[in-house]
């Protein structure tokens, strides 16, 4: 079953039948918000609110061991993470939608895995590849299928937030290869890959990363808001496109 964790700007599924809501528990709390159970396209799927209802959660209060755990305890096998991020590459600029391949980790000092319990052996994940493939060509093929042009690749810095970034730091992770910054994407992969789900990014860029484009001023908040409000029709309709590929049987 595909699952779709919604970030900024994508509270829930446009398109989505909702069935029934259901708040989980799981052996590291309670996930940022209940789950959503539905159909979308003739398939069933789960969406969570990464930031919980009415945005409350920081990027660094989530609860992402939980999330993550609370999805796949529910059924999940797929994990598209919706994720608003700054525009460092040249053509990552606002509005942009790219599926990245590639992570690079700025975090600090969340709950990262879950092999730190004494019940808990240790896995070393392989991690070389830190999103699915089969996923990443589906989403890539939906997003044809829909006719949303999108950037297929792209190295995403996830920062700890939950300010935005100074020039320096963003010329920093420009020369260490990141072309999107955003603050949610690390652990979440991390975690998904521990417990063997698929999981990609579906980012949209809703402003240039500081001291990119022509962002020589303060990133206001308005802009972003708008930016996001203009491209999440585009988002909700990769992901209606990508439902229909879980149909059962298909
Ligand atoms: N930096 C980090 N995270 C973000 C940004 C940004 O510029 N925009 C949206 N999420």
């Amino acid at each position: 079953m595909l699952a779709v964790i919604g970030g900024s700007g994508l509270v829930g599924l446009g398109q989505m039948k909702v069935t029934r809501r259901e708040i989980a528990r799981t052996p590291f709390g309670e996930p940022s918000g209940p789950l959503i159970f539905g159909q979308m396209n003739n398939a069933p799927v789960l969406f969570l609110a990464r930031h919980g209802p009415g945005h409350v959660l920081a990027p660094h209060r989530v609860n992402y061991r939980a999330n993550v755990w609370a999805l796949r305890q529910a059924g999940a096998t797929d994990i598209l993470a919706v994720a608003a991020v700054g525009g460092i590459a040249e053509n990552t600029g606002p509005g942009v939608i790219a599926v990245p391949d590639q992570i690079i980790d700025y975090t600090y000092g969340r709950e990262h895995t879950f092999c730190d319990g004494s019940d808990r052996t240790v896995v070393h994940i392989d991690f070389t590849k830190p999103y699915s493939d089969e996923l990443r060509d589906a989403i890539v093929a939906a997003a044809a299928l829909a006719s949303v042009s999108i950037v297929a690749t792209g190295v995403y810095g996830a920062t700890q937030g939950p300010r935005l970034e100074t020039a320096a730091e963003i010329t920093r992770m420009a020369r260490d290869g990141a072309t999107l910054v955003g603050m949610t994407g690390m652990p979440e992969a991390a975690l998904a890959r521990e417990l063997s789900l698929r999981y990609a990014h579906l980012c949209v860029t809703s402003n240039w990363a500081a001291g990119c484009g022509n962002s020589v001023n303060a990133i206001s908040h308005a802009a972003i808001d708008n930016t996001l409000d203009q491209s999440i029709g585009r988002v909700q309709e990769i992901i209606a496109a990508l439902a229909g590929t879980f149909k059962v049987g298909s």
